[in-house]
């Protein structure tokens, strides 16, 4: 929801109070959201909850409220819009909706809105029922607005029935279907690991790499711009620069690594294992600081369970599993191996060899390996425009397998 611009247009009803939920869930998710009250809905919740939630100032009145003399222009605020949801939607705001009457600020902008407009009615039962109401509606939709429709349950009155404000969970995913529908990975979970992990060797010491973990973010921002829900597992990071439709999961062991994969790959329709996961742990980890006392130290390492291995060993019938493969020489032949051994519907190849790719750089030079061993191999790019070309060719398998 990174960007999107979202006008909440609150009427007077008890389910005002659902809006500050609303509000927090499409802020946390990176929209921007100014909201509007109609007089009334102040009775239900105060505009300073909803200016400190929306960090923007609330409006219900044609001019601002500090006296300035300054006019809140209707028509800046509705072609600010991406969407403009009125929630809860009284009866009244209803059917003056209808009739194109303009007696507040919610409603000149809304006859002013080129957004999609959406409604969240919320009343008592034989209102919602009246055939006026059911009638307006029916305009309503006529016109291209999209109805979230009540839900039955007890009502502020004491009766029991149709009516009730759908809950804010469910408005926020009425926003985001909205703007997500026709992505191609719209609703479809990605799961994605990136980075080094760190074994410890002492309270003070640990095995490490270099990855950077720069490869795994690009590819987590690019799967979230095509609409998926992405769950990023990520070993230790400098930078974070990630979409806010990204979870993160942070470990640092390769054992913590592959517990919180375990958790999350039964519902994942996608897999991609972009982590530079160390293969060995030391076998016994000193409880105290290492002393510098012998000239020579030997350190016992074990091997670590291999994640993509064991994830393409579970994998079920729709699943997709994508690793990385970093080879020195008879590079091909060797991630071909690689991605035999471990299950993989699909390898990234990426070339050690080149000036400019791998570990900590900016740009990367990969190869896209399938399972028939068909590879398409890629120009020195930078890291984004590479994770570009592996989510479309990953897009492009998802849908054939559907
Ligand atoms: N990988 C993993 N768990 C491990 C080791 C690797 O999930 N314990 C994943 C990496 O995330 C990557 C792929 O396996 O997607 C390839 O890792 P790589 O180290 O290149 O290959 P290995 O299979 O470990 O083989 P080798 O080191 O011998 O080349």
């Amino acid at each position: 929801m990174e960007g999107k611009k979202i006008l909440l247009g609150v009427c007077g009803g008890i389910a005002a109070y659902k809006i500050a939920t609303l509000v927090r869930l499409l802020v946390k998710a990176g929209a921007q959201v100014k909201v509007i009250m109609t007089p009334a809905a102040h009775q239900f919740i105060t505009p300073l909850t909803l200016s400190t939630l929306s960090q923007q100032e609330v409006l219900t009145h044609f001019t601002r409220s500090d006296e300035k003399g300054e006019w809140n222009n209707h028509v800046h605020l509705a072609l600010w819009a991406d969407v403009l949801l009125i929630a809860p939607a009284s009866a009244n705001t209803i059917a003056k909706m209808v009739q194109g009457i303009s007696d507040n600020l919610l409603l000149t902008v809304y006859l002013s809105a080129r957004s999609k407009v959406m409604l969240a009615p919320a009343m008592d039962l034989d209102m919602w029922h009246h055939s006026s109401t059911q009638e307006n509606i029916t305009k309503l939709i006529a016109k291209g607005h999209h109805i979230i429709y009540p839900t039955s349950g007890e009502l502020a009155s004491g009766l029991s029935g149709a009516g009730r404000m759908e809950e804010p969970e469910k408005l926020f995913e009425s926003i985001k279907e909205y703007f997500f529908a026709d992505h191609p990975l719209h609703n479809v979970k990605v799961l994605l690991t990136a980075g080094p992990t760190q074994e410890p060797i002492d309270p003070v010491r640990f095995i490490g790499n270099r990855s950077s973990g720069k490869m795994g973010i690009a590819i987590a921002n690019a799967m979230a711009a095509a609409g998926a829900t992405v769950t990023l597992v990520h070993g230790p990071m400098d930078t974070l620069t990630l979409s806010k439709n990204v979870a993160k999961i942070p470990v640092a062991t390769a054992d913590e690594m592959y517990d919180a994969v375990f958790q999350h790959y039964g519902s994942s329709q996608i897999t991609i294992m972009a982590a530079a996961v160390a293969d060995y742990k030391i076998k016994q980890i000193a409880n105290s600081k290492i002393k510098k006392q012998t000239d020579e130290l030997t350190l016992e390492l074990v091997k670590n369970k291999d994640i993509l291995k064991s994830a393409g060993a579970q994998k079920q019938h729709g699943q997709l599993l994508i690793g990385f493969a970093l080879e020195t020489d008879n590079e091909q032949q060797h991630a071909l191996e690689k991605l035999r051994h471990k299950n993989l519907d699909m390898i990234i190849l990426n070339s050690l060899k080149d000036q400019g790719a791998g570990f900590g750089y900016d740009t990367n030079k990969i190869s896209i390996i399938k399972a028939n061993g068909a590879a398409v191999h890629h120009p020195l790019m930078s890291k984004v425009a590479v994770a570009n070309e592996i989510v479309k060719s990953i897009i492009d398998l998802y849908q054939k397998k559907q």
